[in-house]
């Protein structure tokens, strides 16, 4: 693959669907042109950045390198109608505003911030352990348990009603779905609006009501949090619902269901979690580095720079592939071995610095209580059927994972 092919994979979203294709495109990146720029007739152009060491360093240096106004790779209409959409999350915000927000529900995603739902968590991972025994030995993994076991933990987080979810799953699939036409997504924009307002009406009598009695939940933090002394107003309040819903169910639903599609191609791996289900902790992160959910997020410079001798003008972005960086052969290891004890694994997969994920020790002890439970009950374990992966240019993992299996 030459240079010019390579630098197709971010732009192509077909090629986050075929590892294969991906990975052998980093590599030649990598190697050849780490700091490449490229230029496609859809999408405005940008520097792809594919070293770990070059992506850590981007991701630190948020004085230099912005969120604004360009958080993530899309087509231009996407870029161009971005202002449209009169949400503004966290990852469109930068110093000062991105602190102060993001303080609002940091204490409800530390290590003893996300303890508090550790039964609920065990009680739903359980659930749907329990739903695999119950079916014939045979289910879609991704299908039937990855996709949904993530988003009943958002639900419980916010504090809301388990009648909720199906309105919580068309909005995360409107707004974060990806560009796979087998996801079902109109892609005219129109449907995300549509999912946007009923979403906002939902929420505003969510607010309304925790405002007027509060609850024990982050939807009561964020409907009660005040900014110099004043309340969030509706849209910042529903920004902040819709970020979470979002940000916390595909990524999630992927390295569940990615990290079990590593360990069935990789049976070694997969007998010696059996044997030792103690590795979980570390399998879930190889899990993370393995699938990378998150392909991409972008930032902007506010001022002239350059990386690794590239010169970058103010006002030129560039793309942190996750994926890319996660199989460099510079900071890992064996980087393209699939190793559930990796220590120490310093993936980037949660990305880096200021915005670094908010969700990391939620999605960990998610992904932990799903593998805590199944591991143990799983007796044998295959492939049912062809394994397929999601088009997309911004999250995803497979989108179908048939498995024959025995359970005690
Ligand atoms: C395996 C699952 C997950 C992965 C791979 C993942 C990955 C990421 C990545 C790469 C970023 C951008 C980091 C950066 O720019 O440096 C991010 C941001 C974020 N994630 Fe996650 N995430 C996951 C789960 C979650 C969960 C469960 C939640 C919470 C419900 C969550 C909430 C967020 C939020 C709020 C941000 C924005 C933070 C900010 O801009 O300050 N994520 N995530």
């Amino acid at each position: 693959m030459n240079i010019e092919e390579a630098a197709g994979i971010f732009t192509d979203p077909k090629a986050y669907a075929d590892n294969e294709r991906f990975h052998g495109g980093a590599a030649v990146l990598r190697r050849e042109a780490p700091v490449c720029r490229v230029e496609h007739p859809d999408f405005n152009p940008f520097y792809a950045i594919t070293k770990h060491a070059d992506v850590m360093e981007i991701a630190r240096n948020h004085r230099i390198w912005l969120n604004a106004p360009r958080p993530a790779l899309g087509p231009k209409p996407k870029d161009d109608t971005r202002d449209d959409i009169p949400v503004r999350t966290l990852v469109q915000m930068d110093a000062p505003d991105h602190p102060v927000y993001r303080r609002i529900s940091a204490s409800w995603f530390t290590p003893s911030g996300v303890r508090r739902l550790n039964d609920r968590i065990t009680e739903l991972a359980k659930r749907f352990v329990d739903r695999m025994a119950e079916r014939d030995g045979e289910c879609d993994f991704f299908l039937d348990v990855a996709s949904h076991y993530p988003l009943y933990v958002i639900t419980s987080l916010l504090g809301l009603p388990e009648e909720a979810f199906p309105r919580m799953l068309t909005l995360t699939q409107e707004l974060f779905g990806s560009d796979d036409a087998d996801m079902a997504r109109d892609t005219s924009g129109q449907s995300a609006m549509d999912a946007l307002i009923d979403f906002f009406q939902y929420f505003q009598g969510v607010t309304e009501e925790r405002r007027a009695r509060p609850t024990d939940d982050l939807g009561s933090v964020i409907a009660n949090a005040r900014i110099n002394d004043e309340p969030l107003d509706m849209l910042e309040a529903v920004g902040y619902y819709v970020l979470l819903a979002t940000a916390g169910h595909d990524t999630t639903s992927s390295a569940i269901s990615g990290g079990l599609h590593a360990l069935l191609e990789n049976p070694d791996q997969w007998a010696r979690l059996s044997a030792d289900p103690s590795l979980v902790p570390t399998a879930v992160d190889e899990m993370i580095r393995w699938v990378s959910p998150v392909k991409q997020f972008m930032r902007t410079a506010n001022a002239d720079t350059e990386v690794r001798g590239v010169p970058i003008a103010a006002g030129e972005s560039v793309l942190l592939s996750y994926p890319a960086a996660n199989r460099d052969e510079d900071a890992f290891d064996d980087a393209h071995v699939f190793d559930i004890g990796r220590r120490p694994n310093q993936h980037l997969g949660f990305g880096f610095g200021a915005h670094y994920c908010l969700g990391t020790h939620l999605a960990r002890l998610e992904a932990q209580a799903l593998y805590t439970e199944l591991v143990p009950r799983l007796r044998s374990i295959e492939a049912a059927g062809p394994v397929e992966y999601t088009e997309t240019l911004f999250v995803g993992g497979p989108k179908r994972l048939p498995i024959r299996y025995t359970m005690a």
